[in-house]
């Protein structure tokens, strides 16, 4: 038996939770506790990291307690600590890398420092048991990845944004349309009522040879088609958001495709192929939609876990905590590891440039 205690707070969810595996039966999550501070941001129309990091302060202890109340689990008989280290706001990863040392300090337990993004990368296997090799698309505020999950600590990123991330640039989209934040529920709620066909914006990237995703050109599309028929009715809006939310789909069926392809070519012996997703956007009906009809198409599994797991979470933290305990290669003597705003999941790639990190949202 395996309990980790898991910490996140790398962006605006201040988390806790215990991860539980026994033998070769499924995990099972004890406590999933998370706070988000949407309402503290909202204003601003964006995080703010100084809110965010101060906000952390504040309520980790008791989010901690919490998660391990809930558990019914006593740090006593917790095996390890595993804190997101990054990449995220550095303020955020202060607070809770910092608390997860001292905890594991005084509690005489080893601590894992894990990459956010890996915490997302190996959800579905908390989730849906899911075995290696497997696609992950991951579509949050900061971050629009294409991964091939190769194995626990191995991961190689096939395709990113050389611009905005799709979340942000729903969210640069609300605003400029006058919707609240966080945008993504909004427009999408505005689609609904809107007609997909009236604005013909752009799908970046599509038929490109080179992987990547570009949303910046979609949004000056956007601003331009809202300035030209100022001032904007409902039913305008509504327009606009329906055919923005077809441009992102189309690029996305466009982008995530090719992704397909190559997995079958690289993993040519993988009977049942599977793409996960995961991040906020993922929570897009439309989105979610289009690319269940391109798995089906292209006789892959569509894994889309539960979206309070899919969103930032401590759960997965603690799961990869589980996974590297597993697989031996924890590294448990994290006492130094300093936070990383900018840590990439894969080192073999090369960084392109702005590759989608607002603050280094993830
Ligand atoms: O993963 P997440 O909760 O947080 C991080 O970015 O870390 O993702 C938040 C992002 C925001 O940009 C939000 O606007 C977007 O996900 N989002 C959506 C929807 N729900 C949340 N975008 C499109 N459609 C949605 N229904
Ligand atoms: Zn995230």
């Amino acid at each position: 038996m395996i309990r980790v205690l898991g910490i996140e707070t790398s962006c605006d969810e201040t988390a806790a939770s215990v991860v539980a595996l026994d033998g070769a039966s499924a995990p099972e999550i004890l406590s999933n506790i998370v706070l988000s501070q949407i309402e503290e941001h909202a204003a601003f129309g964006g995080v703010v990291p100084e809110i965010a990091a101060r906000a952390h302060v504040e309520a980790l202890d008791g989010i901690v307690e919490a998660a391990l109340a809930d558990s019914s689990v006593s740090l006593d008989e917790v095996d390890a600590i595993a804190a997101t280290a990054g990449p995220g706001l550095v303020g955020g990863l202060i607070v809770g890398l910092m608390t997860a040392k001292a905890i594991a300090a005084a509690a005489n337990k080893p601590l894992i420092a894990i990459n956010h993004l890996e915490g997302h990368a190996l959800t579905a296997r908390l989730t849906d048991g899911l075995d290696f090799p497997y696609l992950l698309l991951l579509v949050s505020g900061g971050h629009t990845q294409i991964v091939a999950v190769r194995g626990v600590g191995d991961y190689q990123r096939w395709a990113t944004t050389i611009d905005d991330a799709l979340g942000e640039a729903f969210d640069k989209t609300a605003k400029m349309l006058g919707l609240p934040y966080p945008g993504g529920p909004n427009v999408e709620k505005a689609a609904a009522s809107g007609d997909a066909n009236r604005f013909a914006f752009p799908r970046p990237m599509k038929g490109s040879a080179q992987p990547d995703f570009s949303f910046s050109g979609l949004k000056t599309a956007v601003r331009q088609a809202a300035t030209a028929i100022a001032p904007l009715s409902d039913q305008d809006v509504a327009d606009i958001c329906a055919s923005f939310q077809a441009a992102v789909a189309d690029a996305l069926d466009d982008r995530v495709g090719r992704a397909l392809a190559r997995f079958r070519q690289e993993f040519p012996r993988q009977a049942k192929p599977a793409l996960v997703v995961a991040g906020g956007v993922a929570a897009n009906r439309t989105i979610k939609a289009t690319l269940e009809a391109l798995c089906s198409q292209a006789g892959f599994a569509f894994v889309a876990p539960p979206q309070k797991l899919c969103t930032d979470n401590a759960a997965m933290i603690a799961w990869a905590g589980i996974e590297r305990l597993r697989a031996g290669i924890a590294d448990e003597n994290a006492a130094d590891f300093v936070p990383r705003s900018r840590w990439p999941l894969d080192s073999v790639s090369a960084p392109l440039v702005g590759s989608g990190r607002r603050g280094a949202k993830a």
